[in-house]
């Protein structure tokens, strides 16, 4: 879990590795580290803490250069200290990296360079690379081998770039961590994640698992294991900087929550005809003709997504079970299963790992994400893009929705597929109400009284969230954000469940988010009038005010629409609470404490 970025041709390499490594933040922040071919060696500097802390402490003295490689890191080997900051170096220093991803056998590989007199200066596994590198510089090999070998001797994942002593050059090499190129005209930029270099070109390469590449400011060349020279197309990406930035919001968070109608218009656009169908490029009619049942598996707000997918498939008649993805097992797994990876990353260690042992089991695999040429994407059997554009904040919010959304419409495809399946009775309806939902957000976002609602109850020491049916992930969803970014304790419940254990915990120091917008409101009603008996104050999410007036302490409005997919709307009015609760209690909500963006450990 980090972000790595390296430029090759600037003539200001640390301003824009510095740039590079605030807009990879997202992936890491306890501590980052550059170094810069200055002509005199390659000065390295690194420290604990934000980027910020990195730039404060070189702002006396800033090194000059045009090729020079940096990292922002999320601890994995070793807590977050100066030490085991990357960049780290060789024994001479001669050789400089920065790793993304776990090398597996690095206890191994240290205890035999020790051995030899090579001396380690981290805890972390990364530090044996560029040792290992120079063990093999120093029997002979030239630079390209030495790294070759040395990549080759890893076990696990990596994403790695490297800098020798005197050489304005960068290698690089990647296998099962993401690994950009940014294409310039007279400089090329590598890094984890495209919005590293959205400042400075738009134009990208996707390096592939066991591609080498070999780069200085005129020439990138890409070869693969067996040493043949490689092509990559180089694609124009349609994000910008501005895009990528906080733009009149506070937080990113805050504007990713108000981009929600944008997001889902493109989630949706040119992927409903006009007659109530779905036309999913990537899945004619027919794709999965021999599927028999569908799995889906998936982390955190992504499961949430997956659950609520899991459920538009079950109506329809389709077998379907969501399920968590570090809890995957493939014991249900026949050559007619459909697994279906939903991770918002595509890079989610979990996640991939499930994929693949489903994948080893036999079944047909869909990932369901965000980010073109991710891990998920490249490995699963398909890929369906849910388009929200990229997410910064922490927390999950827009890709939440167009997750789901694309989900309905994956539901859509399968229940005509799939001999079991039957179609929606209102499917005109449904799927006009679908397109409505940008519309609906707006106004949920134009008319919301969250903050008024999130000051009001600021001082409870317990806030949770009950539904049935598909508001039951949104009330999880609603819970895991709360938690995540208030540090306040919240839960989630099928409605139903809260008297079979929960009730205990409701004091009037509670407050219970009770969702009003499926078909079974009155039986949340009588949920929510026990949990209000026992002193709990309840905010109700609904559409009718009226009908909750006895018991509701608080309404949020919804505007009225079809009832699976009033949820998301629901879930629209929780992420306003969850943030405006979080900002009142001043929390870092972009990057709440303990948590990343993409959780590449298992
Ligand atoms: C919560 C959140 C996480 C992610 C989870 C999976 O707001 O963002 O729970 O949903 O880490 O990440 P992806 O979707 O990238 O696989």
């Amino acid at each position: 879990m980090c972000g790595i970025i390296a430029c090759v041709g600037s003539d200001d390499a640390v301003g824009e590795l510095l740039t590079g490594l605030e807009n990879l933040e997202y992936r890491g922040y306890d501590s980052a580290g550059i170094a810069v071919q200055n002509g005199s060696g390659i000065a390295v500097r690194k420290k604990a803490g934000k980027i910020s802390d990195l730039k404060d402490t070189i702002a006396s003295d800033v090194p000059n250069g045009s090729v020079g490689i940096g990292h922002t890191r999320w601890s994995t080997h070793g807590p977050p200290t100066d030490d085991n900051a990357h960049p780290h170096t060789s024994h001479t220093d001669e050789v400089v990296v920065v790793h993304n991803g776990i090398v597996e056998n690095y206890e191994s590989i240290r205890r035999q360079l020790e051995a030899e007199g090579y001396e380690f200066q981290s805890e972390t596994d990364t530090e044996v690379i560029p040792h290992l590198v120079e063990h093999h510089l120093d029997r002979g090999m030239d630079v390209e081998e030495a790294f070759k070998t040395a990549v080759d001797e890893l076990d696990g994942s990596y994403a790695v770039a490297l800098m020798v002593d005197g050489e304005d050059k960068v290698y690089a090499a990647r296998q099962d961590s993401p690994l950009v190129v940014g294409v310039d005209d007279d400089r090329f930029y590598l890094a984890s994640d495209v919005p590293a270099f959205l400042d400075f070109t738009d134009e990208v390469m996707y390096i592939q698992n066991g591609d080498f590449a070999e780069v200085t400011p005129e020439n990138l060349v890409l070869t693969d294991r067996e040493g043949n020279v490689v092509e990559r197309d180089v694609e124009e990406v349609e994000w910008n900087a501005e895009e990528t930035g906080k733009g009149k919001y506070d937080h990113y968070m805050l504007k990713e929550i108000n981009e929600q109608a944008d997001s889902l218009s493109n989630t949706l656009g040119g992927r409903i005809t006009d007659d109530g169908d779905v036309d999913l490029e990537e899945f004619p009619r027919g794709t999965f003709d021999d599927v028999d049942h569908v799995e889906f598996i998936a982390c955190g707000t992504s499961y949430h997504a997956a659950l609520y997918g899991a459920q538009q498939l079950q109506r329809t008649g389709i077998r379907a079970t969501a399920t968590i993805a570090s809890e995957y097992d493939t014991a249900t797994v026949t050559e007619d299963t459909l697994t279906i990876a939903v991770t918002q990353s595509g890079e989610t260690a979990d996640t991939i790992s499930a994929l693949r042992a489903a994948q080893d089991a036999g079944a047909e695999t869909v990932a369901v994400t965000n980010v073109v040429g991710s891990s998920a994407a490249r490995e699963a059997d398909h890929a369906l893009y849910i388009r929200a554009g990229p997410e910064i904040g922490v927390a999950a919010t827009k890709t939440f929705s167009s997750q789901v959304a694309t989900l309905t419409l994956l539901a859509h495809r399968l229940s005509q597929d799939l001999e079991q399946g039957t179609a929606r009775e209102d499917n005109e309806e449904f799927f006009a109400e679908l397109q409505n939902l940008p519309e609906y957000i707006d106004e949920v976002l134009e008319t919301s009284t969250a903050e008024a609602v999130g000051e009001k109850y600021l001082d409870k020491n317990s806030y949770f969230f009950i539904g049935r049916d598909n508001e039951y992930p949104v009330a999880l969803e609603g819970a895991l954000k709360f938690k995540e970014i208030t540090y306040e304790h919240a839960e989630g419940f099928a409605s139903g469940e809260l008297k079979h254990g929960p009730l205990a915990l409701v004091t009037p120091k509670s407050v219970v988010f009770s969702m009003f917008t499926g078909e079974n409101g009155e039986k949340t009603r009588k949920n929510a009038e026990e949990a209000h008996t026992r002193g709990a104050d309840i905010v109700a999410v609904t559409d009718d005010a009226d009908s909750v007036h006895e018991f509701a302490d608080t309404v949020l409005h919804i505007p009225e629409t079809h009832p699976d997919i009033a949820g998301l709307l629901a879930n629209v009015q929780l992420q306003l609470v969850s943030y405006y609760t979080a900002d009142l209690l001043d929390r870092e909500i972009d990057k709440p404490r303990n948590l990343a963006k993409s959780v590449t450990v298992e």
